[in-house]
């Protein structure tokens, strides 16, 4: 973009950003990473927008998952291998609904700037400034651990680091074995929706047995044993971004190299300010979270400045509008996107519109509005004739009580026994594969409308 330098956001206002006491330490900081190399390639970049092209087109599904907030102190090969794995039996299961492509994008290697709704948290009468996630402060509750400190996006930077060398490891080794199937469905013991599900792992493993019949094993199908796997964050803490912002000698254009895919969130969506411009000039995938306060012509606005040619895959429009509420908003959003003739992906974020307190005091989310939230999100767009191109959760593989419900039912009451979240409640692997056999059936739906739209 010709007209664009990464410094340009500092000249804009900006809000969810951190103030740093420090200018010195924090231009040191800088400097160090402006001099690292890039975590992701442009290459890379441009072929996630090609897939995520397709899925505007209804011709890839997209599915976007991982943790809230990337936390330092749990940062383990163990929990990077459990979340990629729990993906990636999530878009086994969607796949074979979608009848087409998944495209496995993590909140992995850089998801580690939180927004709040609060600058200040009190505990017991105590105001602490507000936890912003660990390449920021940390979350224990004193004065000191509340300090911006720029250091910390070192540290952040070589986590990353390690997480997407893992993440590269995993997706050649062959990791994920499909004839797994049946062992995923284990927890869903009762009732008509086990069936469907066992059912649905039972075709699963029937066509995987022809295929090793007809000669097509796993070991010998390339595109079992390899996965495309991105890296996607918040690009909130600008900092960071622009520090990694490389100009890729083949294109001639910027790269965020700091992941494959950055989004905006739902507070930092001004039109005029610092996250927006900064998203504009690079040209990585942009994801946009929309939801109740988006307004159709704000939707405008941003649509012209983050994809002015009108690039397919380049946008993602990400609604989390919460339960009960996707009717009210979602049809006007589409609209304003037809006016302008936009191309755009949708994808689904359940999670965010639907966090409650629970009794017991622990912020959650309650597995029936995250499913109630991804049925009307796909009924709206069965009604407009457009097309649900993605989902978009927090999850981990690990076996976490953060949201209440699911076929192993986590009540209020278990919330305490496994709460390790740094912000929001995530769902847990077998949540994440119940969701995943959901949202396969509504593909699969999908999929019979093109049929019979094609006859
Ligand atoms: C998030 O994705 O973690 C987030 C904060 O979302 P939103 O901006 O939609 O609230
Ligand atoms: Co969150």
């Amino acid at each position: 973009m010709a007209d664009w330098q990464k410094s340009d956001w500092r000249a804009k206002p900006r809000v969810q950003m951190p103030e740093y006491t420090d200018d010195a330490e924090l231009k040191a900081v800088e400097a160090k990473l402006a001099s690292y190399p890039p975590l992701v390639f442009a290459g890379e970049a441009r072929r996630l927008k090609a897939q995520l092209g397709a899925a505007s087109r209804g011709e890839a599904f997209l599915l976007q998952g991982g943790d809230c907030a990337e936390s330092f102190e749990q940062f383990s090969a163990d929990g990077i291998r459990d979340t990629f794995k729990v993906m990636l039996q999530m878009a086994m299961v969607l796949t074979y609904g979608a009848k087409v492509p998944v495209v496995k994008v993590g909140r992995m290697a850089g998801q580690f700037a939180k927004p709040r709704s609060a600058p200040i948290e009190t505990v017991d009468g105590v105001e602490l400034p507000s936890y912003r996630g660990d390449i920021i402060n940390e979350l224990d509750f004193t004065p000191e651990s509340r300090i911006p400190n720029p250091n910390k996006m070192l540290q952040a930077y070589t986590q990353a680091a390690a997480t997407l060398n893992l993440l590269r490891a995993f997706s050649t080794g062959g990791y994920a074995d499909v004839h797994q199937v049946h062992s995923w469905t284990l927890g869903f013991t009762e009732g008509e929706k086990a069936t469907k599900y066992r059912d649905m792992a039972n075709r699963i493993s029937d066509t995987l047995d022809f295929m090793k019949a007809a000669g097509v094993t796993s070991d010998r199908l390339h595109s079992l044993q390899t996965v495309d796997f991105y890296t996607s964050h918040e690009s909130l803490l600008l900092e960071y971004e622009e520090a990694l912002t490389r100009l890729d000698s083949t294109s001639g254009k910027w790269l965020a190299g700091s992941g494959h895919m950055i989004w905006i969130g739902d507070r930092t969506r001004q039109p005029d300010g610092a996250h927006v411009e900064f998203a504009r000039g690079v040209q990585n995938p942009i994801g946009l979270k929309c939801g109740p306060t988006t307004t159709a012509d704000d939707l405008k606005v941003l649509m012209e400045k983050l994809n002015p040619e009108n690039e397919a895959g380049r946008l993602t429009l990400i609604a989390r509008f919460g339960a009960g509420s996707v009717g009210d908003h979602l049809p006007r959003l589409i609209k304003a996107v037809q006016e302008e003739g936009a191309n755009v992906l949708w994808t689904c974020d359940p999670m965010h519109g639907n966090t409650i307190k629970s009794a017991t005091g622990y912020k959650t989310r309650p597995f029936d509005s995250v499913l109630r939230e991804v049925r009307e999100f796909f009924g709206v767009h069965k009604a407009e004739g457009t097309i649900p191109g993605g989902v978009h959760f927090e999850m981990t593989g690990q076996d976490v009580t953060e949201c209440t419900g699911g076929v192993r039912a986590v009540t209020e009451e278990d919330l305490s026994a496994r709460y390790h979240t740094a912000c929001d409640p995530r769902l847990n692997a077998s949540q994440s594969l119940e969701l995943a056999f959901l949202v396969a059936e509504e593909l699969s739906d999908r999929d019979h409308a093109k049929a019979a739209a094609a006859v």
